[in-house]
């Protein structure tokens, strides 16, 4: 997903801002630019492809030199990755130039109404649009042109602009996409998130929808549409730098990995008290109100959708409430049955994914109760949820989920079990031993750790692998979805999971000798069910995979492959098993040579549907 950075201070903007983008790097992006205002004008320089691309291209002709400026990283929407594409752009007059992340729904109409007036599109962007209207909303004064162009915009917008006959300030306005206005002793900066800045500053504030503040070297001044001043409160983030970069590891995906003991352990530790009780902080819900649901949905994106997968089987069986889970893209547009007897939970690491928030909005409109797990502080879905519970996972750099979707597992424990005491379904003394199974969790995730290297060798069969299977019944099922995922976003190998039960039905077609399959073994009641769906496939010519428990040692005279994982409570069984897979997935894409960090063509954040 793009990202946005802007600096105007006492030191050069063209090292920072490009220093600021390949902090961005993590969220996706296919170019990248940045505009210095220098000798009165605004010298903008943009690339398609990597920031070594721009870097490259800046060596090639003259570094700008200037004290203030912006930058931006591209994911394309409106437009194919180029050069003429990517951000900032200028205004025809060449007195503004601009950076952009969202969507302007209403770019059509404007672009027609700018072209009838002369105005020439150099890109196929929306983001143009946006240049040319300042200009044609110019009044002479940077900050009621930037108020009265915006008031035309109707769509999803984060936008920083320069103006070069005030070439000691930046303006920005947002609203529906995320921007930060973070202090420090160089000067000020705008970003799209707090990773781009962190190396100079932790005092940041928190842009809301329809805000537009004003950046100069010494100050910030915060202001509505209206053009009447805002107060707002500064705040200090706690993620440090290291946090934030790789610490050692070779790619932010194992660096995450490896934190999940402890991003879990920060999880539970805030809600589970030393006596052994649930005590859900951003839940308040009293036990009276959880009776009255009389349905549960679960809605979100991708590897969050799967934790709503797993929620479904926990909380049903737990709380015996019924659940119902739905993809956040497909929920919004499908005259959901929810109403005040409904509690609607959404799940995202970000809390900026566009269907998840719509599908927020949605369930809200019809009077569900809304309640959110969410990794980023005072993110959109976060804040306009009437309940969020944070993973505290700390900054997820690495495209594919790994301890965001550890962390929300958690979270769906503790909400299960916390329902499930106030329907009275299951008793103190039930519930103190599950308390008691998850918190072993972190431990028993270390001890998989040391499985590292034979998962590692198991991962070079493939390689040059084309084609996976991964089968599982119930919570196995649940998880085959997530471990699929995780290896094909990574590896580009294709991947499907199935529920086991559904080989049968149409896809053991497709078994030939040399397909991999992997089978997920851990639901114990149904181990030698998904045994006699691996043995088919095996009499196919199917080489099998298993990962199961430590007590299943037959399975390695059945199974090609066998990994063994420590054992915990069936319903917690996807938090272990989730973590084989995921160094399955790293492995064999690295030996596939992929980029981990940032498979191509996706994007962290997902703020356009
Ligand atoms: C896959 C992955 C994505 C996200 C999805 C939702 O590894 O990370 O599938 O889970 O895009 O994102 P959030 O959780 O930010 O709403």
């Amino acid at each position: 997903m793009c990202g946005i950075i802007g600096f105007t201070g006492n030191t050069e903007a063209a090292p920072l801002l490009l220093d600021g983008l390949e902090k961005l790097e993590y969220r996706g992006y296919d170019s990248a630019g940045i505009a210095v205002i220098e000798n009165e004008g605004i010298n903008i320089i943009k690339s398609e492809g990597k920031i070594k691309n721009l870097r490259e291209k800046i060596a090639k002709s003259h570094t700008p030199k200037g004290f203030i400026g912006i930058g931006h990283t591209r994911w394309a929407t409106h437009g194919k990755p180029s050069d003429e594409n990517a951000h900032p752009h200028y205004s025809k007059s060449r007195r503004f130039a601009v950076v952009h992340n969202g969507i302007i729904e209403n770019f059509a109409e404007l672009k027609e109404e700018l072209v009838a007036k002369g105005y020439i599109f150099h890109s196929e962007t929306d983001t143009e649009v946006v240049a040319h209207l300042l200009d044609d909303c110019y009044d002479g004064d940077f900050f009621s042109t930037v108020i009265t162009m915006t008031k035309r915009l109707v769509g999803s917008y984060a936008l920083g602009i320069v103006c070069k006959d005030v070439p000691d300030k930046i303006i920005c306005v947002k609203k529906a996409n995320p921007l930060i206005v973070a202090v420090s002793d160089k000067g000020n900066f705008i970003a799209s998130d707090i990773t781009a800045v962190l190396a100079y500053t932790r005092d940041v504030y928190t842009m809301q929808d329809d805000e537009v503040a004003i950046l100069s070297e010494k100050s910030v001044e915060f202001f509505n549409l209206d053009g009447e001043p805002i107060n707002k409160e500064i705040e200090k983030v706690t993620w440090n730098v290291d946090a934030a970069s790789k610490g050692g590891y070779e790619h932010f995906m194992i660096k995450e990995i490896k934190e999940q003991p402890e991003a879990i352990r920060a999880t539970l530790s805030p809600r589970i008290t030393p006596e052994g009780k649930i005590n859900l902080d951003g839940i308040s819900l009293s036990d009276e109100q959880i009776r009255k649901f009389k349905r549960i949905y679960i809605t979100a994106c991708g590897s969050a959708y799967h934790v709503g997968v797993v929620g479904k089987y926990v909380i049903e069986q737990l709380a015996r409430i019924p659940v119902e889970v739905d993809l956040a893209s497909e929920f919004r547009y499908r005259y959901p049955l929810v109403d005040e007897d409904t509690l609607v939970i959404l799940i995202s690491q970000s809390g900026t994914t566009a269907d998840t928030l719509e599908a927020l909005r949605e369930a809200k409109r019809r009077g569900a109760r809304t309640l959110s797990i969410v990794n980023v502080v005072g993110s959109a879905i976060a804040t306009e949820s009437d309940d969020v519970l944070y993973t505290w996972a700390g900054p997820e750099i690495s495209v594919a989920t790994t301890k965001a979707y550890s962390t929300q597992l958690s979270l769906i424990y503790l909400i299960a079990i916390k329902f499930a005491l106030a329907t009275k379904a299951i008793t103190d003394s039930v519930a103190d031993e599950l308390i008691a199974e998850i918190l072993t969790l972190p431990e028993k995730i270390e001890q998989i750790f040391e499985l590292e290297e034979s998962i590692k060798r198991i991962s070079e069969r493939y390689t040059y692998l084309h084609h996976a299977y991964f089968i599982g019944r119930n919570l196995d099922y649940a998880v085959a979805l997530e471990a699929s995922l995780k290896l094909k976003e990574i590896s580009y190998i294709h991947s499907e999971a199935y529920a086991a039960g559904e080989l049968k039905h149409g896809t053991i077609s497709l078994i030939e000798p040399g397909t991999s399959v992997i089978a997920l073994c851990c639901t114990e009641r149904l181990v030698e069910k998904t045994i006699s769906n691996a043995k088919e496939v095996m009499a196919r010519g199917a080489e099998v995979l298993c990962v199961t428990t430590e007590d299943n040692r037959s399975c390695a005279n059945i199974c090609d492959y066998t990994i063994y994982i420590p054992k915990t409570h069936p319903l917690l069984m996807p938090s272990l098993e989730v973590v084989p897979l995921q160094l399955l997935g790293y492995y064999t894409a690295k030996s596939r040579k992929c980029d981990i960090d940032q498979p191509r063509n996706l994007a962290k954040s997902v703020t356009v549907e």
